[in-house]
């Protein structure tokens, strides 16, 4: 399939400030009948009327590029017609099934358990829970637990797992949890090869990751490290929310090495990085690492709301429902989710990701040598990351800085969200069909607004 068909290349085309008039009305709607949660359009205030690809029109006609891709879920863009078409097909016949096989979820699990990597490649069992990636890591949090009849976790500093009780606990951001403690007890975090602000101190990334996997190793092996041997660890092998870190390609590796060796189960959450998102179908495959469990979402779904999880058929010792719910495993979904996965090989999507990934990368290191407000530069594929600090010496993270230049971006027809530890890392994660035209454009427009914000301050 020709990307370029799939997009408005012509984008972006901004008609007048936004948000527009008619953005402006709905939005005012939205905040007077929905509640306090809703939180994309306090950063980027539009309403959305058609998307196309990796770009979208609102309401006032004017045409943004899409660096959000509905939080990584639209792979493969907005309303993509390979999967619509797959899509009407399915609605036609069938509405809802919760666990009875259809033809279509037996095909998606087939297909996916073709494309898993490592010791889970046609090795594996899957378990549809509710349709978001948060029930996959309580699915997983569950089986753990049933494995080993233990039930601490260990996670890692920036992980972003969820938002119900049981993957909030795992989540490391401190504002998202604070009101609603205690949750699941014994929960523990260690750190990540992050190594920009390596709490190591080391500088070398290959030095991180041995730091960071020996203090796990540690805990585990200090009988007073004051850690009771875990249900469980779970990682992110390429992180996302916590600001898009690469970690050294050992890292994983021996974080999953150490968890064999002391007998807990590791979980991959490939619920943001999976589905060619990095350049790989998986993010794991960078390491060569496999895990017990692996949590699917977002992508999974081919645009549609579908989670799972995937673990070594050995592990299937769990009962009857012992993890169900009303949506377990949406047939829409599948049918989407299954067009996706085609979708992916036939067009060799992971390769194209990789190499405009590389490009991408290359443009903004010259950004990241040129400008004093960009720290690091990083990420993988499509999940790249810009950290924005006050100056390169003192490392002071921006937070300010990197909202004004997400303002600037969207005043510009980008649309791109925030992440990282201090809520100043650029997230990009476009549609993964963007063609490389508008990317480079998106980018161009990414860097004149850091250039501009950062003349502000002189
Ligand atoms: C790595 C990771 N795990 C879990 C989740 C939670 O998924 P959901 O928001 O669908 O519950 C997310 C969401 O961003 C994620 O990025």
């Amino acid at each position: 399939m020709k990307f370029d068909e799939l997009s408005l290349e012509e984008a972006p085309i901004i008609k007048e400030t936004i948000p527009g008039s008619k953005s402006k009305k709905i939005l005012d709607l939205q905040e007077k009948i929905e509640g306090k949660p809703v939180s994309y359009p306090k950063g980027s205030p539009i309403a959305f009327a058609q998307g196309f690809g990796a770009t979208i029109k609102d309401v006032d006609g004017n045409i943004f590029i899409d660096f959000f891709g509905g939080a990584g879920v639209l792979a493969l863009g907005h309303c993509n017609p390979y999967i619509a078409e797959k899509v009407n097909e399915i609605q036609k016949n069938i509405t809802h099934t919760l666990d009875f096989p259809t033809e279509i979820r037996l095909e998606l699990v087939q297909k996916l358990q073709n494309v898993l990597p490592g010791d889970l490649k046609n090795n594996s069992k899957i378990v549809f829970g509710g349709p978001t990636g948060s029930d996959a890591v309580e699915s997983a949090i569950k089986l753990s637990k049933t494995l080993t009849k233990r039930h601490g976790i260990i996670a890692f500093e920036g992980a972003y797992h969820g938002m119900t009780s049981g993957a909030l606990a795992l989540t490391s951001g401190k504002s998202w949890k604070k009101n609603y403690l205690p949750l699941i007890p014994e929960v523990h975090f260690i750190p990540f090869a992050y190594l920009y602000r390596c709490p190591f101190k080391t500088k070398i990334a290959e030095e991180c990751a041995n730091a960071c996997a020996d203090y796990y190793e540690h805990i585990l092996e200090d009988p007073h490290s004051g850690v009771v041997d875990p249900a469980m660890t779970i990682i992110e092998p390429i992180q996302g929310e916590g600001g898009s870190f690469v970690p050294h390609k050992s890292f994983v590796k021996r974080i999953a090495e150490i968890s064999n060796k002391y007998e807990i189960p590791i979980v991959f959450d490939e619920i943001q990085a999976g589905f060619c998102r990095t350049g790989k179908f998986f993010s794991s495959e960078y390491s060569g690492a496999s895990p017990h469990i692996m949590t699917l979402s977002k992508a999974l779904g081919g645009g549609y709301p579908l989670s799972a999880i995937a673990y070594r058929q050995d592990l299937d010792v769990w009962s009857k429902a012992a993890h169900i719910g009303t949506f377990r495993g949406n047939v829409t979904a599948m049918a989407a989710g299954s067009a996706s996965i085609d979708f992916m090989l036939e067009n060799n999507l992971a390769s194209y990701v990789n190499e405009l990934g590389n490009y991408l990368l290359k443009k903004l290191e010259k950004c990241e040598k040129d400008s004093s407000i960009v720290g690091e530069v990083r990420g993988k594929g499509l999940m790249l990351g810009i950290e924005i600090v006050e100056n390169k010496e003192s490392k002071k993270p921006s937070s300010e800085l990197c909202s004004n230049i997400r303002d600037e971006m969207f005043q510009r027809g980008v649309i791109i969200e925030i992440g990282g530890h201090y809520n100043n890392v650029l997230r990009f994660l476009p549609p993964l069909i963007i063609t490389k035209k508008l990317a480079e454009s998106g980018i161009d427009i990414c860097i004149e607004s850091i250039e501009k914000i950062e003349t502000e301050l002189n």
